[in-house]
């Protein structure tokens, strides 16, 4: 299991809900990880019904199993901070540059920059040791820019690398793709199963593997059940009235005859077992696709009533019980 989990995915398919349900799967055990938010909307605090993250690692939640998930919210300009006191030693010149604004000019002006200093930290949350030598964190979840950003933001260091020829920058920026690219690093695909998404899944991926960045999962997320058998479901394809009619009488529901109340339910029924059944066969469809992609694919279920903390909680198990399968299956 690679140490750092990037989740990324189209706007709104659920990336920061499944990096932190990934965050509590992983953290069983005794282990410890760090849920990282780079996009600055405090996703996170929210998700965990907590107040606005400082710019500062700290616990969050206990998973279930004794884990911990620590959660730090990446704020580029102090991230900026603490990348010229390590190569500069700034110290309080660091703080009159904030004043100055200098570090909004340079953040603003070059939002490469924003990217090398998130990656920067996230890496050196992977790598970093505590007195004993061991990991800080076991793993690091990434909640990610999305699908079409994905590539360029983690082969941001990259072009650094390549910019500055040698020197504490150069080697810095090496360090961080050496965690990106290896397999240490996976990036996750959260896709829905509808044509969009998956289409935009495609493509992430193709633009990750043309760069050499590890490709990990597709987590399809919000599948909601299927509610009949494929016979029913070919009964609602073609209308079949009357015979609908006959099993709603059957069931209690009065006369099959015309006016009868089975009679009146059978049109919005049949519409809705109809839109049911277009529905299921788009899937089959998206289903499909995704399998060309030759993937380890993971479903999660659509939890009704809005997603709170409890649902979190149960969309990790359900990870969890994923990340079970494969391990015993011997493919992690
Ligand atoms: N499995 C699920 N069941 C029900 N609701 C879900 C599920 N997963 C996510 N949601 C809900 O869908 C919405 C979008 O989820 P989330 O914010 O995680 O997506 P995102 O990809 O991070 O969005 P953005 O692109 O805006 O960052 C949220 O309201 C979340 O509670
Ligand atoms: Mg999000």
């Amino acid at each position: 299991m690679s140490r750092l989990q990037v989740v990324s995915g189209k706007g709104g398919t659920g990336k920061t809900t499944v990096a932190a349900a990934l965050a509590l799967a992983l953290a069983t055990e005794g282990k410890r990880a760090l849920l990282v938010e780079v996009e600055g909307r405090q996703g996170i605090a929210q998700l965990f019904e907590t107040e606005a993250l400082p710019y500062e690692e700290r616990k969050i939640a206990v998973a279930s199993g004794g884990g911990e998930v620590y959660a730090l919210a990446i704020d580029a300009e102090r991230a900026l901070l603490d990348y010229l006191q390590m190569f500069y030693k700034l110290g309080s010149a660091g703080r009159a540059l904030k004043k100055l604004g200098a570090i909004d000019f340079a953040t603003t002006i070059a939002p490469g920059l924003r990217d090398v200093l998130l990656t920067g930290k996230a890496c050196e949350a992977v790598r970093r040791r505590d007195k004993k030598n061991a990991y800080v964190y076991d793993y690091v979840v990434m909640d990610a820019p999305p699908t079409g950003r994905i590539t360029k933001f983690l082969n941001v260091n990259d072009e650094v690398a390549g910019l500055a020829k040698f020197g504490p920058i150069h080697n810095q920026a090496q360090a961080v793709m050496r965690v990106l690219k290896s397999p240490e690093t996976a990036v996750h695909f959260v896709t829905l199963l509808e044509e969009m998404p998956v289409q935009e899944t495609a493509d992430g991926i193709a633009e990750l593997r043309a760069a050499e960045l590890p490709v990990g999962k597709v987590i399809v997320n919000m599948v909601r059940p299927q509610l009949v058998d494929e016979q029913a479901l070919r009964t609602a394809a073609g209308e079949q009235r009357t015979e609908v009619a006959r099993a709603l009488s059957r069931a209690g529901l009065g006369g099959a005859g015309r006016g009868g109340v089975a009679e009146r339910l059978v049109e919005p029924l049949l519409e809705q077992a109809a839109e049911h059944a277009q529905r299921v066969e788009l899937e089959r469809e998206q289903r499909a696709a995704l399998a060309q992609l030759d993937l380890t694919t993971y479903e999660l279920p659509l939890l009704g009533e809005g997603l709170d903390l409890a649902g979190l909680y149960r969309l990790a198990a359900e990870l969890r019980a994923h990340l079970g399968a494969e391990r015993a299956g011997g493919t992690a």
